[in-house]
């Protein structure tokens, strides 16, 4: 797995089956913080959902002056989890990753303000089957794009995360096209446009009434 520099100073990887980066190359950690934890707002005590975890990006911005959040994250490749152990990372970000870094092998973790960040590795269109049901505030959905993994974006898995998800949850990801959009609505989520980072386009936020 190769490691790029992002313009934000944060490293995002490269896959070589999807060839795709993880992140926008305008920032990994900008995307983090813009695209998710801000464009929803997190509050202390949420229970957030992190739909394809990859290097943690989004759940350890959210842990960063938060406390008592409990984060599931799916992900099937234990390598790029590995790969957060020796992760460069900005300073703002430093303490946040600290408590982390072990993710690989402990699988759950929780840091110094009783976030706990607990992954379920395995297929996520599988895994989301054992999460409870009206349970998450917020949901980070960050799968490969709409043209690589079509299957994660469909309509069922729309519908499987919405059960999991309170009324008045939130549910962000970078991909604004029309057709993912229309599977979240037949899924029962109100669509709206999210920021525009790193692009002209703009993000998803998608909510549970
Ligand atoms: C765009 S990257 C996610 C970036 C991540 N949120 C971060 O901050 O680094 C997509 C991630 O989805 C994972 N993935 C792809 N297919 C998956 C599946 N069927 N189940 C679980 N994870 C999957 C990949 O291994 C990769 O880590």
């Amino acid at each position: 797995m190769k490691l790029v520099k992002t313009q934000d100073g944060s490293f995002t990887a490269f896959n070589e089956a999807a060839k795709e980066h993880y992140h926008s190359i305008s920032g990994a950690l900008e995307e983090a913080f813009e695209k998710h934890v801000n464009a929803l707002g997190v509050e202390d005590g949420f229970h957030i959902l992190d739909f394809c975890f990859g290097l943690g990006y989004n759940s350890i911005a959210a842990t960063k002056d938060h406390k008592n959040l409990k984060i599931i994250g799916l992900e099937n490749d234990l390598e790029i989890i590995r790969a957060i152990q020796n992760l460069e990372v900005p300073d703002s970000i430093k303490p946040e990753f600290a408590a982390f870094r072990n993710l690989a092998e402990k699988l759950e973790i929780t840091d110094k303000n009783n976030n706990t960040i607990k992954l379920i590795i395995g297929d996520a269109l599988q895994t989301i089957d054992q999460l409870p049901a009206d349970f998450f505030d917020r949901v980070f959905f960050d799968p490969f794009s709409p043209q690589k993994q079509p299957e994660m974006w469909s309509a069922e898995i729309f519908q499987k995360v919405y059960d999991k998800m309170k009324s008045g949850g939130k549910l962000s990801t970078y991909s604004c096209a029309k057709w993912i959009r229309v599977n979240m609505k037949i899924a029962g989520f109100t669509v709206l446009d999210g920021p525009r980072v790193g692009r002209k386009s703009p993000a998803t936020i998608a909510i549970k009434h």
